[in-house]
């Protein structure tokens, strides 16, 4: 059994997936599925079911037509995402509360095992990678762990988040792009009539894909990685396109968005329960590489998972941030998947409730409606509800 009181967390940093994943089987905290399953609905539902019956990290040897095992629900529990970053159970949310001076800038190496394999002909994203479809209303297989990675030319803002991409065809992916960052690198270039070039690592080490995801005052998601790991995120050129890729990463895909399009994409199932569809950038892919043995790592939809990381990940920066305003705050839930969250607050006068809530419309991109949905029947306590998305 896997007993974080055993180990001496500070060693415990990985700086590959494959270690991490190694470490979870030797600690009991990952199942292998023996029996080759099909791409298409078998391997998300085993990881799906597996994850709720054991709790564990799920490993899917073998996918039909395909040579890599796929992984999934690595960091579903917050003793398991606490281990990523060699941290306890207990002091997670304070080791996930770095502050500036906790980040180490990354290093740019010569060579990594992301360039094991490097594929620019006939380039056929559903041949070389076990992408998977979900859901039956999914319009066709989904990328759901790439770690994007792009850069505004002129102003040389970068970014790092994870991004559902629609396989669309052999070299076609559909992105969907909601982000401050993101999206304002996407629009400079489409501005500029710019074809927008593009990087997605699939199955980053854990702490790159944690800080992909983070919710933090500073924007330097590299040196927050570096942060995560206790040393610097390693990160090689591309080979087609001018950007800086993790060197561990398991799979890289090259490319560009193509300027002035914009295409159906969706409907896939996403993680607040709905099948969502919208008018997305197109990109086109120009080259993979990818390690000899690699692991294909994923994220399932409405699962345990994404809620588990949006919780650790985005709620105590926005709860350190409330509470800084708001000292009356007694209690904070936000539950970013179910699309709600709920404040109990100790009024200190009549209209704080409405102050917080505007407050929070104007500083948490998520929230989109506000009201007072409920007084309590105890005088001094507001119950304040927030609908997300
Ligand atoms: C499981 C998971 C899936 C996500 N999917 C998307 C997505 O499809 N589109 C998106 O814009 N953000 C998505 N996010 C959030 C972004 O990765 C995150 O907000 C990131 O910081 C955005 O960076 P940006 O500001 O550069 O866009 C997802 C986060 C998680 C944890």
């Amino acid at each position: 059994m896997c007993d974080a009181a055993n180990f001496n967390m500070d060693s415990m940093k990985f700086n590959d997936l494959k270690l991490f994943v190694d470490f979870l089987e030797e600690h009991g905290e990952l199942i292998r599925v023996e029996e080759p399953l099909d791409s298409k609905f078998e391997v998300s539902a085993a990881i799906r079911h597996g994850a709720k019956m054991t709790d564990k990290a799920i490993l899917v040897e073998k996918v039909k037509g395909y040579g890599f095992p796929v992984v999934g629900n690595l960091l579903g529990t917050k003793k398991r995402l606490g281990l990523a970053i060699g941290a306890t159970e207990e002091d997670v949310v304070s080791r996930l509360l770095i502050k500036e001076e906790d980040l180490i800038p990354s290093k740019t190496v010569d060579k990594g095992p992301v360039k094991d394999i490097i594929i620019r002909n006939d380039i056929d994203l559903f041949k070389t990678l076990p992408v998977l479809t979900y859901h039956e209303g999914d319009v066709s297989p989904y990328i759901t762990q790439g770690v994007v990675f792009m850069k505004d030319r002129e102003s040389g803002l970068e970014t790092m988040g994870v991004h559902r991409l629609q396989v669309k065809s052999k070299n076609r992916l559909g992105g969907f792009f909601t982000g401050k960052t993101s999206s304002e690198v996407i629009r400079n270039a489409e501005k500029r009539g710019e074809a927008l070039e593009i990087a997605i690592a699939i199955g980053v080490d854990p702490s790159t894909l944690l800080a992909s995801v983070f919710w933090a005052p500073f924007s330097d998601k590299f040196g927050i990685a570096g942060a995560f790991r206790g040393s610097p995120l390693e990160l090689v050129q591309a080979e087609t396109v001018d950007l800086k890729i993790p060197a561990n990463a398991m799979f890289v895909l090259e490319g560009k968005i193509i300027p002035g399009l914009k295409e159906t994409e969706g409907p896939f199932g996403e993680s607040n329960g709905y099948y969502v569809t919208a008018q997305n950038p197109v990109i086109e892919i120009a080259a993979i590489t990818h390690r000899k043995n690699p692991i294909y790592p994923v994220f399932i939809p409405w699962d345990r998972e994404d809620g588990t990381i949006l919780d650790l990940l985005v709620t105590p920066y926005i709860h350190k941030n409330i509470k800084s305003v708001f000292p009356s705050i007694a209690n904070i839930k936000l539950f970013f998947t179910a699309g709600f969250a709920v404040i109990q607050i100790r009024k200190r006068y009549e209209s704080e409730p409405r102050e917080l809530i505007y407050f929070i419309l104007s500083t948490v991109p998520f929230i989109k409606i506000g009201r007072i949905a409920h007084l309590c029947g105890c005088p001094q306590y507001v119950v304040v509800g927030l609908l997300f998305f």
